[in-house]
């Protein structure tokens, strides 16, 4: 199968972020990956709209989705902010939204491509009712707030059910995205049981080699595919 590698800016050098996005892309990264983090949802504080604004013409120049990840409480206050800044494709958490079908299509009401996040301790189900909604459902693989860390081996588990209710219901056109401890090691078996965007910070930006041969490498490890995520 495969799946589009997906470089989350958190682990890039924020000192050289363009020449590194534009190797993530050399590469054949399709979508990149901005998380927002408020210190509230998470523990920890990242970027905003600015960075977002920044990254857009490099996007664009890619072809690629820019995708923001949104760790934060009440998402809808941002929604607009992000939309105008240049994501082309906005993530909410499950838990941070209590009334997240209004929220799928608030962001969906800007021409963006609606996505919603699930952490670890969150089962699958909590996805059933919104799935026909969204274009993306991102499994959290560790407890989000922080790059780096260890992947959870139960996500397999996850996408693989995931996947099944996909097809059960006709929606194998929703992308799975998996986010957290992403790397060659374990990227096989995630695209195996149907995850199809796979987010990776760490592994992507590792120093020990040049970005795009970073991507490459994750690419390889999946079975890459040329089918590019579709933009709104
Ligand atoms: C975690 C973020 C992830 C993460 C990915 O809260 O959502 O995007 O930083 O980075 P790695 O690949 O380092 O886990
Ligand atoms: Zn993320």
């Amino acid at each position: 199968m495969g799946a589009v590698i997906a470089p989350s800016i958190l682990s890039a050098d924020f000192a050289r972020l363009g020449a590194d996005i534009k190797d993530a892309d050399a590469g054949g990264a399709g979508l990149i990956h901005v998380d927002v983090m408020d210190g509230h949802f998470v523990p920890n504080l990242s970027m905003g709209p600015l960075v977002v604004a920044a990254l857009r013409p490099l996007a664009e120049q890619a072809g690629a989705v820019l995708e923001v990840h949104l760790m934060i409480a009440e998402p809808d206050r941002y929604l607009d902010a992000f939309r105008h800044a240049g994501a082309t494709a906005m993530t909410v958490h499950v838990e941070a939204c209590p009334h997240l079908h209004r929220t799928v299509h608030a962001i969906r009401g800007l021409a963006a491509q609606p996505g919603v996040a699930i952490n670890p301790a969150t089962p699958v189900a909590a996805l059933e009712e919104i799935l026909p909604d969204v274009d993306v459902a991102l499994l959290m693989s560790v407890d989000p707030g922080f790059g780096g860390q260890t992947f959870i081996p139960g996500t397999i588990g996850k996408v693989a059910r995931l996947r099944a209710e996909l097809v059960r219901r006709g929606l194998q056109h929703v992308e799975i995205e998996v986010d957290g401890g992403v790397e060659p090691e374990n990227v096989r078996a995630l695209a195996d049981a149907g995850m199809t965007i796979a987010v990776a910070g760490t592994s992507v930006f590792d120093p020990r080699a040049p970005v795009g041969q970073n991507v490459g490498a994750l690419r390889a490890a999946c079975g890459f595919h040329e089918e590019a995520v579709t933009r709104p």
